[in-house]
């Protein structure tokens, strides 16, 4: 039986993460380590915490003392770091918080993981660990940087990060393969494109753009609209780090992308129908709109000022996951993106949760003067 370590697990794609492991696995156990930011919801997880396989420690992934008594609770098998300061407008605002977390916090969670782990040394005098025990992070392809019109970032494409966020991401890989080298800790590193799906923050464009939608408010785009993104299904990354933890080769980094690239104001058009065709083919979902149906459509679209160092294209070449450890997504984006957009409008509740504390504020210094 494995137990796993899942830090950030509260937060959009960490909690699908657990509600993943907990409907594959019967025997397993995981713990979720979690500081509960704006970000992250106990909510998420309250209903799969009623499980006696998951449990719960509340604890910045900086704090010292807190890893270090969850390692001397458990003996956990697999750590997977999510936790991190996720959003690159925030990074923009506040750089040294996502410096503490992303990289400070990794490079702890990386120094409890390996004490734990150490078992002895070998003849060259490197630690050796624990048989069967694994360091994942979760890293971004935004640490690639920006792509012009062609192209894929594949994992030899040198690391070239644009904004404090993707900086912050770029230097916590470092440190994860500098702990491989130094003290062979058995790590891997996923760099996925972005993720869409249920429990996503509406900070992110997807659910923003949702949400403002039910509540007859514009839809800020950036810019002209015409940065790419490469959108993946969340439980396809989930699948993936499950695949990377199982089979992925000691030491290794693997890109996670399916090949769907869009330009954000088609994602914008395309989440306005779908909203719309939804309204009118099921009169119950209506009930979570503010206004009339009618007013679902383009004119919503607001071109604000764009992003400062915006992106311009995210494209992942997956070919060494797939070719060598078989995964590939099962989700196409035509039909994850109804099943979210169905998933916002039967989860009402949980946007009004995440959305009831600083959320007004933060909207209003972010959009409110453009
Ligand atoms: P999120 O912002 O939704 O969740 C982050 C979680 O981490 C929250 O639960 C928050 O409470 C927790 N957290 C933040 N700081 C913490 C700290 N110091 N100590 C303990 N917990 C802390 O983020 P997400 O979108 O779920 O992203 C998870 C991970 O995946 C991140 O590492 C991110 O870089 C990476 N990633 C995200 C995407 C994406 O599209 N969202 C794509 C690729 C990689
Ligand atoms: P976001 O969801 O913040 O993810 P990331 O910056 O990590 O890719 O943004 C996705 C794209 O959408 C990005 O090009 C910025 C753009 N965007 C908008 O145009 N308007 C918005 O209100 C937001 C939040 C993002």
């Amino acid at each position: 039986m494995k137990h796993y370590l899942v830090t950030g697990g509260a937060g959009f794609i960490g909690s699908n993460f657990v509600k993943y492991l907990l409907k594959k696995y019967g025997d397993l156990r995981i713990t979720v380590l979690d500081d509960l930011t704006y970000a992250g919801n106990l909510g998420t997880i309250s209903d799969n915490l009623k499980d006696s396989r998951l449990d719960f420690v509340k604890a910045n992934i900086t704090d010292q003392n807190a890893v270090k008594s969850v390692f001397e609770k458990y003996e956990i098998d697999f750590v997977v770091n999510f936790a991190a300061e996720s959003h690159v407008d925030r990074s923009i605002e506040n750089p040294q918080l996502f410096l503490e977390t992303n990289i400070l916090g990794t490079q702890n969670m990386l120094d409890m993981a390996k004490k734990s782990w150490i078992t002895g040394k070998d003849s060259n005098d490197y630690p050796v660990y624990r048989k069967g025990v694994k360091f994942l992070q979760v890293s971004t392809d935004e640490v690639y940087g920006s792509l012009g019109e062609t192209g894929y970032f594949t994992e030899n494409t040198p690391l070239a990060p644009r904004s404090p966020y993707s900086a912050s991401k770029a230097a916590a890989d470092f440190i994860v393969l500098a702990y491989a080298e130094t003290y062979k800790l058995p790590i891997n590193i996923t760099r996925c494109s972005n993720n869409y799906g249920p429990y996503h923050f509406p900070e992110k464009l997807i659910p923003l753009i949702i949400k403002n939608i039910l509540e007859g408010k514009k839809l800020p785009v950036y810019g002209d609209g015409s940065n790419v993104r490469d959108w993946l299904f969340v439980e396809d990354h989930c699948k993936a780090i499950d695949t990377v933890l199982t089979k992925g080769k000691i030491g290794e980094v693997y890109n996670v992308g399916g090949h769907n690239e869009m330009k954000n104001i088609d994602i914008v058009k395309l989440v306005i129908s779908t909203i719309r065709r939804l309204m009118e083919e099921n009169t119950e979902y209506r009930s979570a709109l503010k206004t009339g149906i009618e007013s679902i459509n383009d004119n919503l679209i607001s071109f604000v000022k764009d992003r400062p160092g915006h992106d311009q294209r995210y494209a992942i070449d997956p070919a060494k996951i797939s070719g060598e450890l078989g995964w590939t997504p099962e989700t196409c984006f035509k039909d994850g993106i109804v099943k979210t957009i169905r998933w916002y409008l039967e989860n009402q509740d949980w946007v009004k949760e995440v959305t009831s504390g600083d959320y007004r504020e933060y909207y209003d210094r972010i959009y409110g003067n453009r």
